[in-house]
């Protein structure tokens, strides 16, 4: 894999035209496009899907479902009929639900492309003092809460799902836990020159793809670069340098 093409740009934009403007600016730099709840809730989802199919970029569709399994089942379905790549179910939803979702996109791929179905594991804009006001009750430090991941990325594992998402930090000890076939993408990636904004458990580019993610889902330093960096353009073809 080429270091481009481990890059999928976050759209997180309330409009269609913003989110084809940023895409038709890096669409030749980057390995995909990834479409969240803010796009997918102002415009809808087939209309968005069937927008960024023009790029002829894999779409990854972060829709995060969480529910019962026959309500994701159903969801997972429709996902997949309207041809993305990846897409998330939260790994909180349970094993049942898991496998409810893995069984959907199965079913549903019989006429078209197999999507991968990925488990959130913990949010990466969540450290483990918020977990703690949670009480989720064994969070109780770092290292607990990479043990914890790491048990929500096996149990994903075993429920059928074809990657997690987590981290930076988690990657290394998921990798090293799950084996070379599972998916590992990760969020919370910040170059040195970027903005932290709201992601907690964040690190470089570099240091995401050398624990062994990969995929990287980054937002906000390419949709809105630092002066210093200029365009979104500018911002990918510097983090490409980086990776390579
Ligand atoms: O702008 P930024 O690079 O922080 O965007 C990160 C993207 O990754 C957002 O779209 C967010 O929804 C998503 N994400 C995350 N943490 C997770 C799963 C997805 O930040 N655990």
């Amino acid at each position: 894999m080429q270091p481009k093409d481990r890059i999928f740009v976050a759209l997180d934009v309330p409009n269609l035209p913003r989110a084809l403007g940023i895409v038709a600016a890096v669409q030749d730099q980057i390995g995909g496009v990834k479409v969240g709840l803010e796009l997918l809730t102002s415009v809808g989802a087939p209309t968005v899907v069937e927008a960024m199919s023009a790029s002829g970029l894999p779409i990854f569709f972060d829709a995060k479902f969480c529910d019962m399994p026959n309500t994701v089942a159903g969801a997972v379905e429709a996902a997949t009929r309207l041809g993305v790549a990846m897409m998330t179910v939260h790994a909180l939803g349970g094993i049942p639900m898991l496998e409810a979702a893995v069984a959907a996109a199965d079913r549903a791929a019989l006429l078209g492309p197999r999507p991968k179905i990925l488990a959130v594991t913990i949010l990466t804009s969540l450290t483990w003092e918020a977990l703690g006001q949670l009480r989720v009750a064994p969070l109780a430090s770092e290292e607990a809460l990479q043990e914890y991941v790491v048990h929500l990325a096996c149990m994903a594992q075993q429920a059928g799902c074809h990657g997690v998402v987590a981290s930076p930090h988690e990657v290394a000890a998921i990798r090293a836990a799950c084996g070379p076939d599972l998916t590992i993408v990760t969020p919370g990636v910040r170059p040195a020159w970027s903005v932290r904004g709201d992601q907690q458990r964040f690190s470089s580019p570099r240091d995401a793809c050398e624990a062994g993610a990969d995929y990287l889902v980054i937002g906000r330093p390419i949709t809105q670069p630092p002066p210093e960096i200029g365009t979104p353009a500018a911002a990918v073809a510097r983090i490409v340098g980086e990776l390579a």
